[in-house]
């Protein structure tokens, strides 16, 4: 019989320890490490000596190499489950022929409890569920089952009720925890889209590790997307993150699944932000904008960004054009300084980075003339989405600059360009895109890094800027 051994595994990053430490040796966070019993079924090898197995493994039925031409286009990948709530969809990937979900891949939904997670799904479920094919009528196989783990049945009514969506004949509710029990609705009802809402809450009865546990999770999570694969039922995972920010547990499972999305956003504002950190299916540039309502998540076409109106920017507040894949939306960018003491000034931001924040005060110090080494700075993204594009340097350097001499930018303009070291403006991607949305909104004029073609947009002033100090003269 085989010994049991222990183990200790960390519930932050998953890795397995024979010794416990109080600090994870892997990914050095401290007190995490669990012990377990070694689950030696995961572990053993089906083929070890075993003749059939053997067999299995070289013989007729065992998967060949062939030329990298003649591999069969997989014909899932090319039909896509649209929810119809265009903004999820475009993050889930596809092209112009269609976008969404991909029958039979597997998809983990990250975010904070609390943050919409499992009404964005109830959503995108009865978008699953109702989508009628025009050629076809009702398509019938269109069956979307909601798992969930944490919540009753009950619950779950009420939420879609409350969200407009119930009266759905397409869309299964159950409320379970046991992965048998689910894989056997899965077989009977046979869904397009299976609903695990929430995967840490899952167990599987002969597994000897408690409910919650990483092996646990880990088990599950496999099976459901053996069971993806298997059957050609999409499986969307939920799971729950840490305030720390990262899957804890769930961080596990990125490597198992086809796609990872992340649902963000602070629970006081109502801007919600779901994106793609992992897409083996799309891009994970796009970004979807919803904001949360009393009847749930409501799309936010235009980016729901910075808007100009009459009045005048105060010093300190510059808009800012930025790309989030293929989308451009305005983003308002604004700082502050305030008297701090030399040697010890803050430089703080949020949502933006705070080096590219200290690097762009440096070029001011040595390029500009201004003298920052005793003034506090503060700026940040308005909005909540997080700006990281170095295209956004010019209009940061400008908001800092404004707030500093107290002028501001003229009213209804855009400042787009990136800084380097020695204080140029240097050219960004997709500039023409940029002023063409920008002008869409209302802008008028645009501070623009210096450029080789020449293009007009009508009714905006496109200003072209050599250097960091002419575009503080350009400030009034
Ligand atoms: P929920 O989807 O349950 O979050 P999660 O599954 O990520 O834990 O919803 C979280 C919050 O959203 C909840 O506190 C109430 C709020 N909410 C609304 O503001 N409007 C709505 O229509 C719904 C359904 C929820
Ligand atoms: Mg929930």
């Amino acid at each position: 019989m085989a010994k049991v051994r222990k183990i200790f595994a960390c519930t932050e990053c998953g890795g397995t320890q024979a010794r416990w430490a109080g600090k994870c040796p892997d990914c050095g966070t401290w007190d995490t490490l669990e012990e377990q019993k070694f689950d030696a079924s995961a572990a053993a090898d089906p083929h070890k000596g075993t003749i059939e197995g053997w067999q299995n493994f070289v013989g007729a039925g065992a998967p060949r190499a062939s030329p990298i031409d003649e591999v069969a286009p997989d014909p899932l990948a090319a039909a896509r489950l649209s929810t119809g709530i265009g903004e999820f969809d475009r993050v889930l990937g596809g092209g112009d022929d269609g976008q969404g979900l991909v029958p039979g891949s597997a998809v983990l939904i990250g975010g904070e409890p609390g943050i919409g997670k499992s009404t964005l799904l109830m959503q995108a479920a009865a978008g699953w569920a109702s989508v009628v094919d025009p050629k076809k009528g009702p398509d019938w196989s269109r069956r979307v089952l909601y798992m969930t783990s944490e919540e009753s049945a009950e619950q779950v009514q009420q939420r879609a009720a409350r969200l407009g969506v119930s009266g759905e004949p397409n869309l299964y509710v159950l409320a379970d925890t046991n992965l048998a029990r689910i894989v056997e609705q899965v077989r009977t009802l046979r869904p397009a889209v299976l609903i695990v809402d929430s995967i840490q809450m899952v167990y599987k009865a002969d597994l000897d590790a408690s409910p919650g546990s990483i092996s646990q999770l880990r088990r599950c999570a496999a099976e459901l997307v053996y069971l993806a694969k298997a059957s050609g039922t999409a499986v969307i995972l939920v799971g729950h993150v840490t305030k720390e920010g990262s899957l804890a547990g769930p961080r596990v499972l990125e490597h198992l699944v086809d796609a990872v999305l992340y649902f963000e956003g602070d629970r006081f504002h109502s801007g919600r932000i779901v994106r793609a950190v992992k897409n083996r299916y799309g891009t994970t540039l796009e970004l979807g904008i919803f904001e949360m309502g009393g009847r749930g998540l409501v799309p936010v076409a235009d980016g729901g960004g910075a808007s100009f109106d009459e009045n005048p920017p105060g010093p300190g507040s510059v808009v800012c054009p930025v790309m989030h894949g293929s989308r451009c939306v305005l983003v308002e960018i604004q700082a502050l300084t305030a008297t701090g003491f030399l040697g010890a000034a803050k430089r703080k931001s949020s949502g933006l980075d705070t080096s590219r924040l200290a690097m762009l005060i440096a070029v001011l110090e040595q390029h500009a003339g201004l003298r920052l080494a005793d003034r506090d700075i503060f700026a940040s993204a308005v909005g909540g989405v997080r700006v990281v594009e170095p295209a956004s340097d010019l209009a940061l350097l400008l908001a800092v600059a404004g707030a500093h001499y107290k002028r501001a930018v003229e009213p209804r303009t855009v400042v787009i360009g990136e800084v380097g070291l020695g204080g140029e403006v240097r050219p960004v991607s997709q500039l023409e895109q940029r002023l063409r949305e920008a002008a869409r909104l209302g802008a008028k004029r645009a501070l623009v890094p210096q450029m080789r073609g020449k293009f007009t947009i009508d009714g905006l002033d496109v200003v072209a800027v050599k250097n960091v100090d002419r575009g503080i003269e350009l400030l009034h």
